[in-house]
């Protein structure tokens, strides 16, 4: 059933917001399972949509899923399953292409449809690819999908740049596979993001030998065999991203539980040039500003700079900031779908290249919008939330997919949003 959300805006947000577990170290996570034959109990997991379609193709291939506590999954894969990934479950979500790895590691053959495009740009996998070939994969095209196999992986060094950078998603599939080639691997160019980090923590507990030497080089110890292991998802740093610039653009004051500041430190130093006060607790951040709020150059880059997935939040920030901002995105150069729905709200936005130029304006005004992707639904949320009258934003369920509970956490900390179906009047 589609659903849309009714926005009210011109309310401070004041409260507490509990951060969930991140959902792009908890893809990654499950996939892995399918490498563990003494199972994975993963704790933290946040409830959305994209864990639910993980969930669904690991259970279709064969693996065995319950929950046994709130926040919590056991996978564990047997020894013979079906090792195909097909194009109407990957369509939906492109992490599902993680399961490669672990299913040549293990099971010495994959067949994956290949995930195809998205709203915010070209998403190939050649890295992922050219990278399991390096490791002995037999790798053949056909039919929209690719078919991988092998006798034995055997290590060797893999450079793993791309045109954008290093590649996340491909890090992890090289990762998970060459913790079971023979010999020794080197990752070079690897993606340094703390999901990838996340999965090398979880891989180590089931007997990997991973380590990192520094600049993005991982060195991998092949093994003959993982055993199980029991792991806790970090909490979602482009989640308390996300709500750190709800709380600047609607001028309240947000604590933001277990959010991991750490991860997200080129992020938070530009907030505080746009005129934040951050304060760190224990196992908090309080956000709020600490006067007008000031126009800056956001560079969207490969971790640890600012995520590109952060940018389009950042563009709704600026849109209510005096002055001129720009927004340069160096990993989705595309990914500026949102500026036009902002633009329906009044945001003076123009896209370039793969460059934004905002000039902030006094108010944004309510308005129908179309969600496009799953960050910028949120931005678009946030938007909504500032401008003033009713902002309605339609196919919500992007923001289902990678947001836990979105509506109802901001309504907790005074948010006036509504979630109802389109059917209804
Ligand atoms: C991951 O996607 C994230 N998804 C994305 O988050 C995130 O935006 C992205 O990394 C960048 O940080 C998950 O982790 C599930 P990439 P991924 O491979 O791995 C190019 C969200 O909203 N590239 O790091 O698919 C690619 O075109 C999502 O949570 C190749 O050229 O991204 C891009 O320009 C959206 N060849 C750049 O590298 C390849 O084989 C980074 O892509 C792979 C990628």
């Amino acid at each position: 059933m589609s659903e849309r959300l009714e926005i009210h805006g011109g309310q401070p947000l004041d409260g507490t917001v509990t951060i969930s577990g991140s959902k792009n170290a908890t893809l990654p996570a499950m996939a892995a399972a399918l490498a563990l034959p003494g199972g994975l109990l993963l704790s933290g997991v946040p409830d959305l949509l994209d864990v639910h379609t993980m969930r669904q193709l690991l259970t279709s291939m064969g693996t065995t899923i319950t929950a046994p506590h709130n926040g919590q999954l056991f996978l564990q894969a047997p020894d013979t399953l079906n090792p195909n990934a097909p194009w109407e479950l990957v369509s939906r979500m492109r992490a599902s292409v993680c399961v490669l790895g672990p299913l040549l590691s293990r099971f010495r053959h994959a067949r994956v449809a290949l995930p195809g495009g998205c709203n915010i740009g070209h998403r190939p996998i050649d890295l992922h690819l050219r990278g399991l070939a390096a490791l002995g994969a037999d790798i053949s095209i056909s039919e929209g999908c690719v078919s991988a196999r092998c006798s034995q992986l055997i290590g060797t060094t893999i450079d793993l740049a791309g045109p954008a950078g290093p590649t996340v998603t491909g890090t992890c599939n090289i990762l998970i596979a060459a913790t079971l080639a023979k010999g020794h691997t080197v990752i070079r160019n690897a993606a340094r993001e703390p999901e990838v980090q996340d999965l090398a923590t979880l891989l180590n507990a089931a007997g990997a030998r991973i380590s990192y030497a520094g600049h993005g080089t991982i060195e991998i110890h092949g093994v003959d065999s993982l055993g199980s292991a029991t792991h806790t998802v970090s909490p979602d740093r482009i989640e308390a991203g996300t709500f750190a610039v709800a709380a600047l653009l609607t001028n309240g004051r947000l604590t933001l539980q277990h959010a991991p500041t750490h991860a997200l430190t080129d992020f938070l130093e530009l907030l505080q040039q746009v005129g934040a006060r951050l304060t760190l607790l224990p196992n908090a951040l309080i956000v709020q500003r600490d006067g007008p709020l000031r126009p800056a150059h956001a560079i969207a880059q490969p971790y640890p700079g600012i995520p590109t997935d952060l940018q389009a939040q950042l563009m709704a920030l600026f849109a209510c900031t005096p002055g001129e901002s720009r927004i340069t995105d160096l990993v989705f150069p595309e990914r500026f779908r949102h500026a036009a729905e902002l633009i329906r709200l009044g945001a003076d936005i123009h896209v370039v290249g793969n460059q934004a130029r905002i000039r902030g304006v006094s108010r944004l005004s309510g308005a129908p919008l179309t969600a496009t992707d799953l960050r910028a639904s949120a931005a678009l949320v946030l938007a909504g939330l500032a401008a003033s009258g009713t902002t309605i934003l339609h196919r919500i369920h992007h923001l289902d997919r990678g947001y836990q509970h979105f509506d109802e956490k901001l309504r907790a900390v005074g948010g006036q949003v509504r979630r109802l179906s389109e059917s209804s009047g």
